[in-house]
């Protein structure tokens, strides 16, 4: 047996006890005749003690002054109660003072300290995530990641989902991103697509009569890196059969409503609160508001054209946020909002600033506007002395999406993004098709397969009006981040087809790629919908971070590389010619 007890459990009451542990040595202190050694496990740390009394144990001091950082070992001790207690720790009433330890292997040099704080910066933690993955914060966010998963195959078992597994050598789902393909050595010069979801397998599953189907499931996604972005992530896919956009709605509050009491015993008083896409995008310039804070959009064009300034005369929207108490924000701060907005990835050319002060309302247009022309301006936001106004103006999508990022920015200075705060919000009432402003063609904003509102079908299926064809889609947003996301579906051959043909596909592109849905639709298939949940963004907002990879054990880096494994790499060439691909130079 390798050992009695794990190094998290002995306390007080284990004293007197003979004992055999395992486990990594943290680190190894000499104090004068006393050597102690700190041995740590997944459930914690014991600190052994070896004092030099016979000469049996002078031999083990000298044992243990040769362990370094690291190294596996195995003890035998009686457990002692200390003379020094260390209340910090869970173990820190107690010691085992050792009479046996064996190397069970030695270990190089870490390359940065195993410990809460590290010195190790990213790169080099990835490296070595192993290594890194042995320090206690960090694999608490396992801990997190496995408990929400157990929580949430307990919530949705008990509400009747039925756990099924679906293929990951498929066809291309359209989900947005790119896919990642795998070519077929049996069928050469054909690929497989690693799904970006498994969308129709779910539907699939509706036809087939399963009802309720949930799956925790790798998906994957060729696109751009962020912070809550990894080219495979984990969803909490879910669908249901006979259901309209509000059962479904209840069910997935339900499910994460679950989460937050049994994960972090908050409670939330009735229903989350709802906001169609329409009033998010005028409101707050985006789809995913962050409403742990404030600091509302309120447009200005009726009050503010017509006096000459020219930036406002010329611009399609003037719209503005009120940063409560920053009137007194020096020209430097100010300075520092401008140069925010105008960093290229923001590209706005400026901000207008009206301050309210002892001195009353002062502007940054003061040339342009009476006193009695801001004070109108100042009741809009219902500003108060000590606020600061921020106007910014120019084309209505841009204006706004620069306005967002500056709120956000604000919001960030102030302190209001409190990461223990948690304040949803389901997001409804998407539009069904966004038209690219460049090529005009029409893309589907959530997926192909949302089914529009039923009063607007028959825009969809004369191919009218597309901009405003609404769908029974929806977001769920909590914090400012889309943790998830769905709609009803399409569940008819001939609507499924009108939906392709204003997507651009020919009849016989549609049928080539996604006829199985089309053909099983003409089997029974029920009215049908549900929606899919970020897994690694859901934990990393309940351990209270903002980077997913912190919750994923083996992420990849912002060029897709595992650096660990180093991945992807190069193939040889009679792999590549068994797979029938051209080789690469
Ligand atoms: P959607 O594309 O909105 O919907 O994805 C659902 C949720 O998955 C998370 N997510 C990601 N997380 C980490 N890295 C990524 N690259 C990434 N991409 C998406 C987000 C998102 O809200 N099949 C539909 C769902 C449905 O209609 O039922 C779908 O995949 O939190």
């Amino acid at each position: 047996m390798y050992r009695t007890h794990t190094c998290g459990e002995l306390r007080l009451s284990d004293a007197g006890k003979t004992v055999t542990l395992a486990g990594w040595v943290q680190r190894t202190r000499d104090l004068g005749g006393m050597t102690f050694v700190d041995l740590r496990d997944r459930y914690g740390i014991t600190q052994l003690a070896f004092n030099p009394g016979s000469e049996a144990q002078q031999a083990l001091v000298a044992q243990a002054r040769t362990l370094g950082r690291e190294y596996v070992v195995q003890t035998v001790g009686v457990v002692k109660e200390r003379e020094s207690k260390n209340k910090n720790m869970p173990t820190g009433e107690v010691e085992i003072v050792v009479q046996e330890l064996s190397i069970l292997n030695a270990a190089k040099l870490p390359p940065f300290s195993i410990e809460e704080e590290t010195d190790g910066g990213d790169e080099l933690r990835m490296k070595y995530r192993y290594l890194d993955l042995r320090r206690a914060n960090v694999r608490s966010n396992f801990e997190l990641r496995h408990r929400m998963a157990m929580e949430v195959r307990n919530y949705l078992s008990a509400q009747h989902f039925l756990e099924v597994e679906t293929p990951v050598l498929i066809k291309s789902t359209p989900e947005g991103a790119r896919d990642f393909v795998v070519p077929s050595r049996m069928n050469q010069g054909e690929f497989y697509a690693l799904p970006q979801s498994p969308q129709t397998f779910k539907q699939l599953l509706m036809v087939a009569g399963f009802d309720r189907y949930f799956q925790i499931v790798k998906c994957f996604r060729d696109e751009d890196l962020r912070q809550d972005r990894q080219p495979e992530f984990t969803q909490i896919d879910c669908e249901m059969a006979f259901v309209e956009q509000e059962d479904i709605l209840r069910i997935f509050e339900g499910m994460t409503k679950h989460l937050f009491k049994s994960i972090h015993g908050v409670e939330f008083d009735g229903a989350y609160p709802r906001m169609t896409f329409d009033e998010a995008m005028k409101s707050y310039g985006c789809d995913k508001p962050d409403l742990r804070f404030g600091m509302k959009f309120n447009e200005l064009n009726d009050l503010v054209q017509g006096q000459g300034f020219k930036v406002f005369e010329e611009a399609e929207l003037v719209v503005g946020i009120n940063a409560e108490g920053c009137a007194n924000w020096s020209r430097k701060q100010t300075d520092a909002l401008i140069d925010f907005v105008k960093r290229p990835q923001i590209g706005a050319t400026g901000i207008v600033f009206v301050k309210w002060t002892d001195e009353g309302l002062k502007s940054t247009v003061d040339k342009f506007f009476t006193p009695e022309q801001l004070a109108k301006w100042a009741e809009r936001f219902g500003m108060k002395q000590g606020d600061l106004l921020c106007i910014m103006a120019g084309k209505a999508g841009k204006t706004r999406k620069q306005l967002n990022e500056l709120r956000l920015h604000i919001g960030e200075q102030l302190g209001l993004r409190d990461p223990k705060v948690f304040k949803p919000l389901w997001v409804i009432d998407f539009p069904l098709l966004e038209q690219d402003e460049e090529t005009g063609r029409w893309h589907a904003m959530h997926h192909p397969f949302t089914a529009p509102k039923p009063e607007d079908a028959h825009k969809l299926m004369s191919g009218t009006e597309l901009g405003s064809v609404r769908a029974n889609a929806y977001d769920l947003v909590i914090n400012g981040t889309e943790i998830g996301g769905g709609s009803i579906r399409i569940h008819d051959r001939t609507m499924q087809e009108a939906m392709f043909r204003v997507l651009g596909f020919t009849d016989e592109d549609a049928r080539y790629k996604f006829g199985f849905l089309m053909d099983a639709f003409e089997y029974g298939a029920p009215p049908h919908g549900g929606a899919a949940f970020g897994f690694d963004r859901l934990v990393s907002l309940f351990g209270h971070r903002t980077d997913i990879r912190e919750f994923i054990a083996f992420p990849k880096n912002n060029a897709g590389r595992d650096t660990m494994i180093d991945a992807p790499s190069r193939l040889d060439p009679d792999q590549l010619k068994e797979l029938g691909v051209a080789s690469m130079v």
